[in-house]
């Protein structure tokens, strides 16, 4: 399939809440995230959301593996998720940094919930539901957040922490998407 442009902040697509997959494992949603797979690998993303390309459907893939750039972060398993559904399973947040392939260059602090349910359903139509924690639950949250039309500046509560990644100090790790 294809690697496929990114859409940046200020693109009316990415302020849309996404339509609902109605048929699993169609040659077009296949392909679909074929190309998500393909972009993300490209751009070395720990996420994407199908409207960053272009697609206002609710479909997301994440996943990470632990390596040095982002050695704060925890391996989060590579998961496609349809037609999510979150349901923090506490009040607490937890502040960090975030950045996303839509923003490109700048990050900031964001609170999360720090404790997740998510279900859902993967490209053949099976049934997801997990409960996660931690970087995983941010990624969930950021990554399903582009789905609801809200990107990660939305949700800055102290933009002191907002920078371009090269004038911030190195030591304020940080994960795109
Ligand atoms: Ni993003």
């Amino acid at each position: 399939m294809s690697i496929k442009p990114v859409l940046k902040m200020g693109e009316p697509l990415l302020l849309e809440v996404a339509k609902k997959v109605d048929q699993f494992n169609t040659p077009e949603l296949n392909a679909l995230i074929q190309d998500m797979q393909d972009t993300m690998a490209a751009l070395d993303g720990a996420g994407l959301a199908a409207p960053q390309i272009g697609i206002s459907l609710q479909v997301v893939i994440f996943g990470f593996k632990e390596n040095q750039r982002y050695p704060d972060a925890d391996e989060v398993p590579f998961t496609i998720l349809i037609n999510p559904v979150l349901t923090p399973l506490s009040e607490d947040m937890e502040d960090g940094w975030e950045g996303c392939l839509s923003v490109p260059g700048l990050r900031a602090i964001v609170p999360r919930y720090s404790q997740l349910r998510y279900q859902g359903f993967d490209q053949y139509g099976n049934a997801i539901d997990r409960r996660v924690d931690g970087f995983h639950a941010r990624v969930v949250q950021h990554e399903c957040d582009h789905l609801q039309g809200i990107l990660y500046p939305m949700r800055i509560k102290d933009f002191r922490t907002f920078g371009f990644n090269e004038a911030l100090l190195p030591e304020q790790s940080v994960v795109d998407e």
